[in-house]
């Protein structure tokens, strides 16, 4: 796959990057007024996305297929378009540079070890880059669906916007496969596959290089089911055992897919067909056992099951993060690779944000926030007093920091459906009117 194109936030932009874009012309009154209209551009809000262009730059643009940023006000007059992603050509200006910039506020103390901003920092971006990559994938699989052709270009760019965002701060991203949506499931479990396995790979030991490789690879590992009849895809019922028989055939399918496309690695290719595959042989569609089973697709195979337990179907219910984290560990060293389950908890944590959770002074609370560096003690948000009546607004306390805890630990996890809560609620609520401990002075 060629990486040279990168989709970006227009926050990162710097002089020196070369943005993609095309020009538009508008005649009136003898004169003609030459727009820039940037490709592939993702504007939030408005819709107007040109930005006017003066004298002969048009030409210029015409003939390099797009512009070399050469002044800070250049990148002030896209900002005011306002437009919130554009696509670099790093053949052509800087590339991203994640490593050099200062990205992250310096009067706070650095990020925790492997991550480049804190959490609060990359959350918005991350979920901007979550729903630029899910509208691709949406795309892209209607697309094949209605017999045309894959578009790797765009693949990769929403690719690469996932990875950086993972290489910035991993947790932003990862903790938001916890919101599942009901409407477009395919995209959303993709999404969450895409950024699980490429979690993991990153604290496998991954390059940044590999990574929005493996990013794409992942978002299309499903793409095979456009080839599944829809009476078989969409029955509500259970499978007879022919119809079993042609869904189990999807993952080849989406392999089918990427060979006839072009541009995929073969690691690409194995991550989409081998991710129903079990380190056992009790996996499918080929039962192929421990080391045939490629590295990659050890990942997503755990990727897929911890989404599809968590998520809420219509025949079934949504299985608690801790419930299905049990599960897989279980499993692990037998269906699942070791290592893979060991990279899976690392990724996670072991109470994945959003996770209810009752502390030892019989207070209930919501993980707001992972902690890295001990993940028994992440930031949670405490809503109720010990009597369980809820408190006047949610109190923010990190565990891992002594004053601020005063003693308190995690007790045990609760099931937010059987309790009736609403975490999400409870999360929204934090981030509006959250208070934060005073610090106690002695
Ligand atoms: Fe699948």
């Amino acid at each position: 796959m060629k990486t040279m194109e990168k989709l970006i936030s227009i926050s990162d932009l710097r002089v020196g990057m070369f943005v993609r874009a095309r020009t538009v012309s508008d005649r009136r009154e003898g004169g003609a007024r030459h727009y820039l209209e940037i490709v592939n551009g993702f504007s939030i809000g408005k819709t107007n996305r040109r930005a006017r262009l003066t004298g002969r730059m048009h030409q210029t643009v015409e003939q390099n297929g797009g512009l070399l940023v050469s002044s800070e006000h250049q990148i002030e007059r896209l900002r005011e378009t306002g437009l919130a992603m554009l696509t670099i050509d790093t053949d052509k200006g800087t590339d991203l540079g994640y490593m050099e910039m200062p990205l992250t506020d310096p009067v706070r103390r650095p990020p925790p070890p492997g991550r480049l901003v804190h959490f609060d920092e990359e959350l918005s971006r991350a979920q901007e880059a979550r729903s630029v990559a899910t509208d691709t994938l949406r795309v892209s699989l209607e697309n094949v669906a209605a017999g045309r052709e894959l578009d790797v270009a765009s693949i990769t760019r929403a690719g690469t916007v996932i990875s950086e965002s993972i290489l910035r701060n991993v947790d932003a991203m990862v903790s938001l496969i916890r919101l599942k949506e009901h409407d477009a499931y395919s995209a959303m479990h993709s999404m969450n596959v895409c950024t699980l396995v490429t979690a993991m790979a990153l604290h496998g030991g991954a390059s940044a290089a590999d990574l929005p490789i493996v990013a794409g690879a992942a978002l299309l590992h499903d793409v095979g089911k456009t080839r599944i009849p829809l009476e078989i895809l969409n029955k509500p019922g259970r499978f007879e055992p022919h119809e079993m028989a042609e869904m189990r055939q999807h993952a080849i399918h989406s392999g089918d897919i990427m060979r006839e496309t072009g541009g995929f690695t073969a690691e690409s290719v194995a991550i989409a067909t081998q991710h129903h595959e079990m380190m056992d042989g009790s996996g499918y569609p080929l039962g192929l056992e421990g080391d045939a089973v490629h590295p990659y697709a050890r990942l997503s195979a755990v990727a897929d099951v911890y989404d599809a337990l968590t998520a809420k179907r219509v025949y079934k219910p949504a299985m608690p993060m801790y419930q299905a984290l049990l599960r897989i560990h279980r499993d692990k060293g037998s269906r699942f690779d070791e290592q893979a389950v060991d990279l899976f908890i690392r990724t996670l944590g072991l109470y994945p944000v959003g996770s209810l959770v009752q502390l030892n002074s019989k207070e209930r609370a919501v993980v707001y926030q992972p902690n890295p560096r001990n993940s028994r003690k992440p930031t949670v948000s405490i809503y109720t007093l010990p009597n369980r009546r809820s408190r006047g607004a949610p109190l923010i306390v990190n565990l891992a920091v002594r004053s601020e805890a005063e003693g308190r630990t995690i007790e045990s996890v609760l099931d937010p459906e059987r309790e009736g809560v609403d975490v999400e609620g409870i999360i929204r609520e934090t981030e509006r009117r959250g208070e934060h401990t005073e610090r106690r002075r002695r």
